[in-house]
């Protein structure tokens, strides 16, 4: 008989994460019926949205990880593949072969072809954040070589592989980081063009050294003020790919910024957000076209990583407080 374990929320977030918010509970794994495989999971991801997806009480805390099958009566999911799961911060789940998960994501079996690729890359450079980054990049941006990218929260999961991605389309790529140590990294390990520490330096007027002819792109993992000053810089036909906004997921009041409007109508900007669980049906594709750059050593792919399921919570409040430098992942 196997023991599980699960993270319940049991106090809504209000402000920072706090201990009182999450709970573990065990739960014994059922027998397996006809066309069900068990996963056990590897790698945990710890992610900004879930300080602020939807959740009941009582409801184990959305997200993902890769997962091996440890059981199985399907022959579709065989004992010892591994599949990128969406069923929350488990250490063990029963799917049957049609099932839809948490994030009205069908889990994925990960493809014999990528055996010589590590299962620990499948929850970064080849997992969500690397599937965002090319979404983001070039279904929005649609970078041409020569042009500059700006990227806020640079040297996080997507942030870093946005980065990376654009280098190899012969970009000039610009972070905005929170710390020094964070931007050389990406400058000196990644081979960012510069950075700005949103912390201590002053944004606009450094963008405007580092950028003198404007921004022709920015992808947008932060929202709030960084955003606005940096969408203030743009060139003439600009494009913004919005992925996310942490920098106000942990507020207890709407935050404020200073207005756009003026800025995307004078600059004819194009601004998008986007959702990557709407583009399930591409993920196989984008990874085939990632997976080379992987082997290569071109993506470096990048984790910071905490061992220890009862440590999800605090991995993920690590996260939101910007201690990572890439994917912030939790190993079992
Ligand atoms: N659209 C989608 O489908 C999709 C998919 C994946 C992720 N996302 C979004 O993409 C963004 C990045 O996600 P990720 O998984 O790559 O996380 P991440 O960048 O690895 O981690 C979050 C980072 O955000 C920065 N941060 C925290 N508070 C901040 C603040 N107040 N202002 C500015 N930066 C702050 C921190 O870096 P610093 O030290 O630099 O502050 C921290 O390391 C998030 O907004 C997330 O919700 C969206």
């Amino acid at each position: 008989m196997i023991t599980g374990r699960k993270f319940v929320l049991v106090k809504p977030f209000e402000g920072f994460p706090r201990a009182e918010n999450v709970e573990i509970v065990e739960e014994v794994v059922p027998p397996l019926k006809d066309g069900e495989y068990l996963c056990r999971t590897v790698f945990q991801s710890v992610d900004p949205y879930q300080r602020v997806f939807p959740m009941e009480i009582g409801e184990t805390i959305v997200g993902y990880q890769v997962a091996m099958i440890i059981d199985s009566k399907t022959p579709k999911f065989p004992i010892g593949k591994y599949i990128i799961g969406y069923y929350g911060w488990k250490t063990h789940h029963i799917y049957n072969e049609t099932s839809i998960s948490g994030l009205n994501l069908h889990p994925l079996l990960l493809p014999d072809e990528y055996e010589d690729i590590s299962v620990q890359d499948f929850i970064g450079v080849m997992g969500i954040p690397g599937l965002s980054a090319y979404v983001g990049l070039f279904k929005i941006c649609q970078p041409r070589p020569g042009e500059t990218i700006v990227i806020s929260a640079a040297a996080g999961a997507v942030g870093n592989l946005v980065g990376q991605m654009a280098k190899i389309q012969g970009c000039t790529v610009l972070g905005v980081v929170g710390s020094d140590h964070k931007g050389q990294w990406i400058k000196n390990v990644l081979g960012f063009d510069g950075y700005i520490n949103y912390k201590e330096g002053n944004l606009p007027t450094e963008l405007k050294e580092l950028a003198p002819n404007g921004v022709d792109m920015y992808f947008d993992n932060v929202g709030g003020e960084i955003s606005s000053q940096i969408i203030k810089q743009m060139t003439m036909f600009g494009r913004i790919a919005v992925c996310g906004g942490i920098s106000t997921y942990n507020d207890v009041e709407d935050s404020k910024a200073s207005t756009i409007q003026a800025d995307i109508v004078r600059n004819s900007l194009k601004m998008i957000g986007f959702r990557i669980p709407d583009y399930e049906d591409e993920f196989l594709d984008i990874m085939k076209i990632i997976a080379p750059s992987v082997r290569e050593g071109k993506l470096k792919a990048m984790a910071t990583i905490t061992k220890g399921f009862e440590r999800t919570f605090q991995a993920f409040c690590a996260m939101l407080r910007g201690e990572n430098i890439g994917k912030a992942i939790v190993q079992l």
